[in-house]
């Protein structure tokens, strides 16, 4: 299940605020509309949220009409400006948008040329996504048990990636490998990414899957149900895993009953030479927890708090599989996170 694509100019993606009620496909074609697309949470999840960007400026290159090749830079870094103010925390967007003008900035290209190495970047970009997500389910599928019950929060499946999932993509890669496991998905409020989004991956797959709120976590955890917990990050800093919030409740009630906690992301939500201090939590909008769906169900004129992601410090977590392997505990304790950054991710220290 691709979650987007690029042809002739057009960006075609799934608008997740409407599923799993309506399947309404997205045909983008300006960067306005997917700074909008991202903004509204149309397209999210981290390395998606990465594509997305790329996509973003490969829609500049491909409708620019400028005429000479430094107009296009600016026009270029003015969208990357733009996207990069529509959501805060997941690192990926900020890494693709540099990425892409890392590449054409001072570079000996012109005019067209760019344009095209743009959009090529963009494609590759979507394409390393796809083969680091098959990669990390197959390196994370073999932490995983015939009859394990795994615990997944919030949405880190095919919809938050270019396709396959990082979180789910271990889920499907040991299901494909036919072990007999169960899924218990949190919903995942305010926006019930988890209800809407992962039962309706898991159930397209076939994968058995039972839906908690958020809440139930640790009476479940506490009841021996649950033996492992997989989840996907939206940025991974020095000291910390930064996930979607309610994270890093589940990781401590999991450390307190000895349940395996597993982050699985790719090299491209690796921010290592930040602290979580360093890093804007997203606040979202009140209403997203005072309405459903325009309903109000709080008494009128409360305040709210509504961060969309928290911190989870690196002692609750058992282990980050990503598509080189998996780094354990036990070597960022001996060794420091910074040893995985040199030992496996050379070009991002
Ligand atoms: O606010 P969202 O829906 O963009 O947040 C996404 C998440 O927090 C996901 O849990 C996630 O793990 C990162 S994407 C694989």
């Amino acid at each position: 299940m691709r979650t987007i694509e690029w042809s002739d100019g057009i960006v075609t993606t799934v608008d997740q605020t409407k599923l799993p009620q309506k399947e309404i496909i997205l045909k983008i074609k300006t960067l306005d509309d997917m700074a909008e697309a991202i903004r509204n949470m149309r397209v999210r999840g981290a390395p998606l949220l990465g594509a997305s960007a790329a996509y973003g400026l490969a829609l500049t290159a491909f409708n620019s009409r400028v005429s000479n090749k430094d107009a296009l830079i600016e026009e270029l870094k003015s969208s990357g400006k733009t996207l990069k103010a529509t959501r805060p925390t997941a690192v990926n967007l900020f890494w693709a948008i540099d990425r892409i003008l890392k590449k054409i900035i001072d570079s000996s290209k012109n005019l067209d040329e760019i344009r095209y190495l743009v959009i090529q970047e963009a494609q590759k970009i979507a394409d390393e996504d796809v083969k680091a997500n098959r990669a990390i389910g197959k390196n994370g599928a073999e932490l995983i048990n015939d009859g394990d019950v795994i615990l997944t929060h919030c949405n880190a499946g095919a919809l938050a990636t270019v396709d396959y999932g990082t979180a789910l993509g271990v889920i499907r890669a040991a299901w494909e490998q036919g072990k007999k496991i169960e899924v218990i998905a949190t919903e995942t409020r305010p926006l019930l990414q988890g209800a809407r989004l992962t039962i309706y991956e898991l159930k397209r797959d076939g994968i058995p899957v039972k839906l908690i709120t958020d809440s139930m976590v640790g009476f479940l955890i506490q009841k021996k149900m649950i033996n492992k917990v997989v989840v996907g990050a939206d940025r991974i800093v020095k000291d910390a895993i930064i996930n979607k919030i309610g994270t890093f409740t589940l990781a401590v009630i999991a450390k307190e009953y000895n349940v395996p906690f597993y982050v699985a992301a790719p090299k491209s939500t690796f921010d290592l030479s930040k602290m979580s201090k360093e890093i804007t939590i997203e606040e979202r909008k009140q209403e997203e927890v005072t309405h459903f769906r325009s309903l109000p169900v709080a008494a009128s004129g409360v305040e709210v708090f509504n961060p969309a992601f928290d911190i989870t410090p690196y002692k609750y977590v058992s282990g980050i599989i990503h598509e080189e392997g998996v780094f354990f505990k036990k070597d960022f304790e001996t060794f420091g996170i910074d040893t995985f950054t040199k030992k496996n991710n050379p070009e991002i220290v």
